[in-house]
């Protein structure tokens, strides 16, 4: 079978690695794809937003499965474009990925539906959630409703703060139209966690747990960024909590859009936080995480195609998900200066280094091949080191380690990706 995976970022990279592993799959296109991409896919140069020239090299090409891994594609109905042209394709459709595309319809089916999440109110009129910050408690969470690129979600300590909020979001729209609306958050404390699952529409299955680190600096410091590391599993993620959110969270999610005639396909995202008053989710995507695929899917033991078509299929009851009895790492290297401005285009050392080791996976974020047909930098966050190890402390080392194989300019990353698991 043909595969085609549209996007091109580290997830995509560790998609298309996972996928290679598949005995079914004879060729990986990716759209548009990176230069760590090329060298398991073809990649082709189209945009992951021109639905009708991908669904046209699909029929073309005689692509047998195309898999999404961006959400604003999902978001956007690339989905409901492919399944028109008669396209096998792994996803959910617009009107489902509507769960991560609006922050307003996930917080209100969940307050249908008795799932646990923080308080909260939807507004679209900015006078009107002014009002209402005059006599909230601090602090408090200022989000967008729509896609802002993970800088969505505003913490405001004061209700200066929020109200600045306010006005970058609705009247200044930052984030265009994702700000006609916003939702107004009791801010949650605890460990966070991200749980992948895959959904046939009425099964649901985890898959092992994640957790990212959002900031840019060590200790939680600096700016949000799309992430700068992840761990797998979180030992916070504990039996209790697995069974609490299986029966209050994931069961009950699919169910729910179900009920609201919303079959979801494809792979629910949930991020959780684990208060003191038990686990509450904060937010759903609706599809991979990035960087939490490049530590889950190394771990995983199931030939990943077989559970594309199962879900496609709503056969996924007849998978058993497995996962290794290991621990994975992922340190991002970024270029300095992200998440704020930074340059591209410096010479990436190292690469070969990955050759032929199987528990280290350099994936590829911002690369690109230059002029001369080497590999540079080309974005914010570069690369995504993964290593493998028998539990978390080795595999930080391990990942750690490798993170000093390659090099380019500016090489900027975090030095305390899994440092949590010390005090587990
Ligand atoms: N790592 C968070 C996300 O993928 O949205």
């Amino acid at each position: 079978m043909k595969v085609l995976i549209v996007g091109s970022g580290g997830r995509e990279h560790a998609i298309a690695w996972k996928i290679a592993k598949s005995l079914r799959v004879e060729k990986i296109y990716c759209a548009p794809g990176n230069a760590g991409i090329a060298q398991i896919a073809e990649c082709v140069p189209i945009g992951a937003m021109e639905f009708e020239k991908l669904a046209d090299f699909a029929k073309e090409q005689e692509i047998g499965l195309t898999v999404i891994g961006m959400d604003e594609p999902l978001v956007g109905g690339i989905v409901d474009v492919f399944e028109q042209r008669g396209l096998r394709v792994f996803g959910p459709r617009k009107d489902t990925a509507v769960i991560e595309g609006s922050k307003v319809f996930s917080k209100n089916l969940m307050k249908k539906y008795g799932i646990p999440t923080g308080a909260y109110e939807t507004f679209s009129d900015a006078g009107a959630a002014v009002k209402y910050l005059e006599t909230s408690k601090y602090p408090i969470v200022v989000k967008a409703d729509g896609l802002a690129l993970g800088k969505g979600a505003l913490i405001c300590n004061n209700f200066e703060e929020a109200r600045d909020a306010v006005r970058t979001l609705m009247l200044d729209k930052q984030f265009g139209a994702s700000g006609d609306q916003v939702v107004i958050e009791e801010f949650l404390t605890g460990r966070e966690v991200s749980v992948l699952c895959f959904c046939d529409g009425t099964t649901i299955k985890t898959m092992t747990s994640a957790q990212d680190h959002k900031r840019a600096k060590d200790g939680d410091e600096g700016l949000n960024t799309g992430g700068m590391g992840t761990f797998s599993p979180t030992p916070f993620y504990t039996k209790e909590v697995d069974e609490f959110c299986k029966k209050y969270v994931y069961q009950p999610t699919m169910d729910a859009m179900k009920k609201e005639g919303r079959d979801f396909k494809g792979i629910l995202f949930v991020g959780l936080i684990l208060t003191p008053d038990g686990p509450r989710v904060l937010e759903y995507n609706a599809r991979f995480g990035d960087p939490e695929t490049q530590v889950v899917l190394p771990r995983m033991k199931n030939d990943i195609v077989e559970v594309f078509e199962a879900c496609i299929d709503g056969k996924l009851d007849t998978i058993d998900l497995q996962f290794e009895d290991n621990a994975a790492v992922c340190v991002i290297l970024a270029s300095g200066g992200y998440p704020e401005k930074y340059e591209k285009g410096f010479g990436i050392t190292g690469l070969d280094a990955f050759d032929g080791k199987e528990d280290y996976f350099c994936f590829h974020a911002g690369s690109k091949f230059g002029a001369d047909g080497k590999i540079v930098t080309n974005g914010g966050r570069v690369l995504g080191v993964t290593a493998l190890g028998k539990d978390l402390k080795e595999a930080r080392a391990n990942a750690y380690a490798a993170a000093e194989w390659v090099d380019f300019d500016n090489k900027y990353m975090r030095h305390d990706i899994g440092k949590a698991i010390d005090e587990a």
